[in-house]
C-alpha cells in the first residue's frame, strides 16, 4: 500500500463532514455524525501504514487529524497483540469505530463507595462498528485487544484535542483517581491536502 493510500478521500470526507457539523462553540455526538464515522471505519483500505504501527509494549495513538479549533480529533488506536489500557475515563465525549480486529470493551460504575466495578458484560466491537462515550452517562471503561495473536485497529474520535485532556485513570481494586494526559505516537500527520495526483491525472 502506498503512503498516501487513494482511500485517505475517506478520512478527508469524514473530517469534512464533522466540521460542517461543528459549531463555533463545539461539536454534539448526534446520529449523521456516529453514521459518518461508521461509514469510515467500515472500509479498511485508507489508513496510511505509518498510522497502523504497533508497538511491542504499548498501545499506540496516532493523531490523524485535530480540528484547528480543538473541537474534536480523530486518532487511530492500534493494539498490539493482547494489549490493554488501564480503567479509564475521557472528560470529553468519544466514539470507537472498529477498522481492523477486534477490541473488548468493559464499562465500569462508580460505586457510593468510591471504588469502581465491571458494569454489565463486556461488549466486543467488530469492523464498522462504533462504540459511544458520554461523560454525563458514565464512560470509565477499559478497552482490550480481542485478540491474543494479532494487531487490532480502532478509530477514535473525541470532542476536544484528546492530547490537551485531563483525565483520569482507576485503581481497579481501590478506585483511587489518578490524573493523567495521553499522549500521540505521532511524529508526523498523513497529509490530507496533496490532491496533486488526481488533479493531474485529470489534465492528461
Ligand atoms: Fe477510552
Amino acid at each position: 500500500m502506498p503512503e498516501t493510500p487513494a482511500g485517505l478521500e475517506r478520512l478527508r470526507r469524514f473530517i469534512a463532514e464533522a466540521t460542517r457539523l461543528a459549531t463555533p462553540e463545539g461539536l454534539a455526538q448526534s446520529p449523521r455524525l456516529e453514521a459518518a464515522l461508521a461509514e469510515l471505519v467500515s472500509h479498511d483500505d485508507w489508513l496510511p501504514p505509518a498510522c497502523a504501527q504497533p508497538h511491542p509494549q504499548y498501545y499506540q495513538q496516532y493523531l490523524l487529524h485535530c480540528d484547528p479549533l480543538e473541537r474534536f480529533c480523530v486518532v487511530s488506536f492500534v493494539w498490539g497483540p493482547g494489549q490493554s489500557t488501564p480503567v479509564h475515563d475521557h472528560e470529553v465525549w468519544g466514539y470507537v469505530g472498529m477498522l481492523r480486529g477486534a477490541e473488548i470493551d468493559q464499562r465500569y460504575a462508580r460505586l457510593p463507595d468510591g471504588r469502581v466495578a465491571p458494569r454489565g458484560e463486556p461488549a466486543t466491537l467488530r469492523p464498522g462498528q462504533v462504540a459511544r462515550l458520554s461523560p454525563q452517562e458514565g464512560d470509565i471503561h477499559r478497552v482490550s485487544n480481542a485478540h491474543a495473536d494479532r494487531v487490532s485497529i480502532s478509530v477514535h474520535m473525541y470532542g476536544g484535542n484528546i492530547g490537551a485532556v485531563a483525565r483520569h485513570v482507576y485503581d481497579p481494586a481501590t478506585g483511587q483517581a489518578k490524573p493523567f494526559v495521553s499522549g500521540y505516537s505521532s511524529a508526523q500527520l498523513p497529509n490530507l491536502w496533496d490532491r496533486s495526483e488526481a488533479v493531474r491525472a485529470a489534465l492528461r
